[in-house]
């Protein structure tokens, strides 16, 4: 792999395989080094990180904040709705300005189009913290969780979505085990399925690489001899509005112990964060023997660690 400085990081897509693995290898080594106790790697001494958010987050927000200070730099926290921006000023506008007082952007926004705009128009690497349609840093960071829980080689795996089929975590989910050969099942109802435009990222980046995904109605059915289920909300971030229609037609979808009792018996349960306790999931599962939920947020920070090391210029 050579040098991904200076790339932007907005889909996975833009990645190959190999730079995919060596991602996760460098957010493996940076756990490592973490926890033997080596806090400060000063890779990034004297680079500045500007975070802007126009939702509201609790893992993305800490855990590029704390790995970017960990990495020597520093980062600006920025609320989309205290910038310039929230009075008019262009995103076009606000990529070259931020761009000539920072070496790095991450941003969490609401139309994907928005962050495609910054990179476009930004000098640095803007990195996607999240918008409607993709979550690769979550993604990232899944694989590693996966890859230490259930070995190195994903392909071997049964990895199964529950619930929305249009969720921005799923997209990124199979975009991620899609470029690295694997198959995902999701299991969702009519009319949530994968966004079109992540199905075209998908046929034209994961499929060549052997990569696959499936779309089984029947939830119990897909988990089957599941080795990972995931789910996320079933009403993300800007969907309030649908609310009430989502959790009728999701109900059935919902992660019970009788779910993952048709998995595999050490099957992982796994769920970005936060949680619609109750809705998505019951206590019993989230709380429950299949959960690795929470190293999934702690490994957060180890990978938002290598996509600052390896991007930031
Ligand atoms: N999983 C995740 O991105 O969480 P936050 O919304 O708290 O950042
Ligand atoms: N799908 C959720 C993920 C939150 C991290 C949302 O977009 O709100």
């Amino acid at each position: 792999v050579t040098s991904l400085k200076g790339r932007h990081f907005l889909t996975l897509a833009e990645y190959s395989r190999e730079e995919l693995l060596f991602m996760i290898r460098t957010a493996m080594q940076f756990k490592q080094r973490y926890l033997a106790g080596e806090r400060i790697i000063p890779l990034l001494v004297g680079r500045h990180l500007a975070m802007i958010f126009e939702k509201p987050s609790t893992r993305t927000r800490i855990s590029f904040e704390t790995a970017m200070k960990e990495l020597g730099g520093d980062a600006i926290y920025l609320s989309a709705s205290e910038l310039q921006l929230a009075r008019g000023e262009t995103i076009e506008d606000t990529a070259r300005v931020l761009s000539r007082y920072v070496d790095v952007i991450m941003a969490r926004v609401y139309e994907h189009y928005k962050i495609e705009k910054l990179a476009q128009y930004s000098r640095v690497p803007v990195i996607n913290g999240l918008s409607d349609l993709h979550h690769p840093a979550q993604a990232l960071s899944d694989v590693l969780t996966i890859m230490e829980k259930k070995g190195g080689d994903i392909t071997r795996l049964k990895i199964v979505f529950v619930g929305d089929g249009g969720d921005n975590v799923l997209h990124s989910l199979m975009l991620a085990i899609g470029i690295l050969g694997g198959k995902i099942i999701i299991a969702s109802p009519k009319g949530y399925e994968p966004h079109p435009s992540v199905v075209k990222l998908f046929n034209e980046h994961a499929s060549p690489n052997g990569g696959s995904y499936e779309i089984e109605r029947d939830p119990f059915k897909a988990v089957e001899n599941a080795d990972v289920v995931y789910t996320d909300v079933w009403v993300s971030m800007g969907q309030e509005k649908e609310k009430e229609k989502r959790i009728k037609d999701l109900e059935p979808y919902r992660v019970t112990v009788e779910l993952m009792n048709h998995a595999k018996p050490d099957a992982i349960f796994m769920h970005c964060l936060p949680a619609h306790r109750g809705e998505e999931v019951v206590n019993e599962v989230i709380d429950g023997k299949w959960s690795v939920v929470w190293d999934q947020a702690e490994n957060r920070k180890h990978a938002q660690k290598a996509i600052l090391a390896l991007l930031t210029p």
